[in-house]
């Protein structure tokens, strides 16, 4: 399917309140790719939050960042994240604007020194993922660091056939597409095939994960004890790096340092 950025605004307009929900409850999707921003960020880091939703994430970062560049295609998210990094007194140090990350044209060259990309815009721009990849890396300075997360091909397959549909999962498998739950659909990629692209662009992967991994398919509400859900999460970051496990959730983790 070819991409259309007016499907996926008008999606993630449709489910904007849903979304900004989902990034404030506890779920190890959002809460795994955090602690890698947490280890990889510094003071001085000038910030892209590239397909940023309501700006949870922004906010973490701006706390411990220098400045913070939220953009997003979606105006009703965008509109929640003004209010979000409103109510959190930080929209002195974050800048919100709505736009395509398959087209960066407001930024110059090297602007930022840190690029975020999680939470699967480049899964969304499905073959403008080509011209996504550059433009995020064009932005960076030599050395950024980028933490870029995606959908996982394998992950969607696995979670197709556990609800029987095997009908989807052959055709996942051949053609790297589907629909992604309540959102647009979605390119899911292969390992092999994320790390070919951020080194295409000149970038070394450094780390990758699964997030998360095993604990995909776990009801989750049986963790949400604070305690539990602590132990949870302090298991995933322990495993969620295996190779033995990369590839099985629903959704990769790529921290990656332009050359
Ligand atoms: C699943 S949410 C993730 C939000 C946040 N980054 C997180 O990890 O919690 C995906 C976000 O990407 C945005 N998005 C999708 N395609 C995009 C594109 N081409 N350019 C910019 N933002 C995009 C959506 O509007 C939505 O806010």
């Amino acid at each position: 399917m070819k991409y259309d950025p007016k499907k996926v605004k008008s999606r993630y307009d449709e489910i904007a309140d849903e979304e900004d929900r989902q990034e404030k409850k506890p779920t190890l999707r959002t809460e795994i790719p955090r602690e890698f921003i947490k280890k990889y960020i510094k003071k001085t880091d000038v910030v892209l939050d590239a397909g940023g939703g309501t700006g949870i994430n922004a906010i973490m970062m701006a706390k411990k960042a220098k400045h913070v560049t939220l953009i997003d295609i979606s105006t009703e998210i965008v509109n929640h994240a003004i209010k979000n990094v409103k109510n959190a007194k930080l929209s002195n140090k974050v800048d919100i604007l709505e736009g395509d990350i398959s087209n960066l044209k407001q930024f110059k060259n090297e602007q930022f020194s840190f690029v975020v990309c999680v939470g699967d815009a480049i899964s969304y721009v499905l073959e403008n993922r080509f011209k996504a990849m550059k433009e995020l890396v064009r932005v960076a300075k030599k050395n950024s660091i980028m933490v870029i997360g995606c959908d996982s091909k394998y992950g969607f397959m696995r979670q197709y056939l556990k609800d029987g549909d095997l009908k989807e999962a052959i055709s996942i498998n051949k053609s790297h597409e589907t629909y992604c739950g309540m959102g647009p659909r979605t390119h899911v990629y292969a390992i092999d095939e994320m790390k070919q692209l951020l080194e295409k662009n000149g970038c070394e992967v450094l780390e990758i994960a699964s997030t998360p991994t095993i604990t995909d398919t776990v009801d989750k509400k049986k963790f949400y004890e604070p305690k539990k859900w602590a132990k949870l999460k302090k298991l995933e970051l322990e495993i969620c790096t295996k190779p033995e496990l990369l590839g099985i959730g629903n959704h990769l983790l790529f921290i990656a340092k332009k050359k």
